[in-house]
């Protein structure tokens, strides 16, 4: 829904855009279903999760069914996920990630690794593009290594990992992976079975455009669900739920991973957006991103660059996703500048970093266009040393 046509909207890597279909499904919910039904709805909605979580897993992640589950928040899942592939590897005590891995990511590793007796170590990307190769991955693994986890994007620089060769370097020293696609998915084509991924979780706000808060997901593999156990044990991983028993006795499917009730209205704004997703075609969609993303390239090269500013995502359009990274030493002020006197929306991220997005199902090259000649117009002018900073803690 674009109520102002005037804005240019280039932060939908970090929430998307309402679908106008997505104010016809609530709103059928709440009057048709909810408002009527009641309690009696859940005979229809109980299984959401899981059909939900097959959706988002044929749309954008190369996964069959029964694999997904769209539960809970990104952070949540990525804490089940990470505890389940450490404690299936006892003896086996360490945890591997990067220092530019999203700060929810790092947190949780930190106290899992207090938590499980594990040594953290991040290795440092923060340089450059922000990136681990796997040539820069394999001195760091041995058969001391439980897990390897990374974000298919990098949040900051949107740098895209190899999640194919990482993911095999890893099952090659016996250790787990878990993927953060937050920043990719509904932007990346991946091919989480192909690449015997194994663990994944990630939101549906971003690129997935489907509200703030919305439900994240998780997906464990057929060949691994049987092994591994997640450490909160809610009655929805009970095999026979309903049958209030005494005693855990954990469902062999992907329900063995879910802690609890659904969020019905959250999963009918992932399935009104996902399903757009699924007919647009994520091949189009990413063709769609790599042309919007090389030409904030061109006009950052031919109009800002020659103001101050650099670039720290990578040049060949595979491996990034639908963002592009901005520095310039004044880039807190621009960004809230942009937002104040150019009717321009992005973000800002520490130290001094812009990020600008294509979002491809709602961003027009237009937009693009227009966004990058304001942003010129506000550095040449020098019309950020006129804002009022806001006392917002969002950035
Ligand atoms: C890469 C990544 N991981 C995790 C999160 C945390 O998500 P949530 O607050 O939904 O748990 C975010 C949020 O933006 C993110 O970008």
């Amino acid at each position: 829904m674009i109520t102002d046509e005037d804005t240019c909207y280039l932060d939908g890597n970090s929430l998307g855009r309402l679908p106008l279909a997505t104010i016809g499904v609530v709103n059928d919910y709440l009057h048709n279903e909810w408002g009527s039904q009641m309690v009696s709805g859940w005979n229809s909605w109980i299984d959401e999760a899981q059909s939900t979580g097959d959706l988002i897993g044929r749309a954008t992640l190369g996964v069959e069914p029964g694999q997904m589950l769209a539960v809970d928040t990104t952070s949540v899942n990525f804490y089940q996920l990470c505890h389940a592939a450490i404690t299936a590897r006892p003896g086996q005590h360490k945890v591997i990630s990067d220092t530019a891995n999203f700060p929810t990511d790092r947190y949780i590793l930190e106290g899992l690794c207090q938590e499980l007796g594990c040594e953290l170590v991040l290795i440092n990307d923060e340089d450059g593009e922000e990136y681990v190769t796997p040539e820069m991955l394999a001195p760091y693994l041995d058969d001391d290594v439980a897990l390897v986890t990374f974000s298919v994007i990098q949040y900051r620089s949107g740098a895209l990992h190899d999640i194919a060769r990482i993911s095999q370097m890893t099952r090659d020293t016996g250790a787990l992976c878990v993927w953060d696609a937050s920043h990719a998915v509904g932007v990346v084509p991946m091919q989480l079975d192909r690449d015997n991924a194994g663990l994944a979780i990630g939101c549906t706000y971003k690129y997935g455009n489907a509200g703030p808060g919305s439900p994240g997901w998780l997906y464990v593999s057929k060949s691994l669900q049987q092994e591994l156990h997640v450490p909160i044990q809610g009655w929805f991983a009970q095999d026979d739920q309903f049958a209030m028993a005494q005693g855990f006795d954990r469902s062999p499917t992907i329900r063995g991973f879910q802690i609890a009730s659904p969020s019905i209205i959250g999963l009918r704004c992932v399935q009104a957006s996902f399903k757009m997703i699924e007919r647009a075609g994520l091949t189009a969609i990413a063709k769609k991103a790599a042309t919007g993303t090389e030409m904030m390239l061109a006009l950052h090269d031919a109009w800002l660059a020659p103001l101050g500013c650099s670039v720290i995502t990578p040049r060949d359009a595979n491996r990034r996703g639908g963002h592009i990274t901005i520095r310039h030493p004044e880039a807190r002020r621009m960004s809230q500048a942009l937002r104040q006197f150019a009717n321009v929306i992005v973000d800002f991220r520490e130290p001094d970093c812009i990020r600008v997005a294509m979002s491809p199902l709602p961003t027009g090259y237009v937009e693009i266009w227009e966004g990058f000649a304001r942003i010129r117009e506000l550095i040449k002018t020098r019309k950020y040393e006129d804002v009022v900073e806001s006392d917002s803690r969002v950035t």
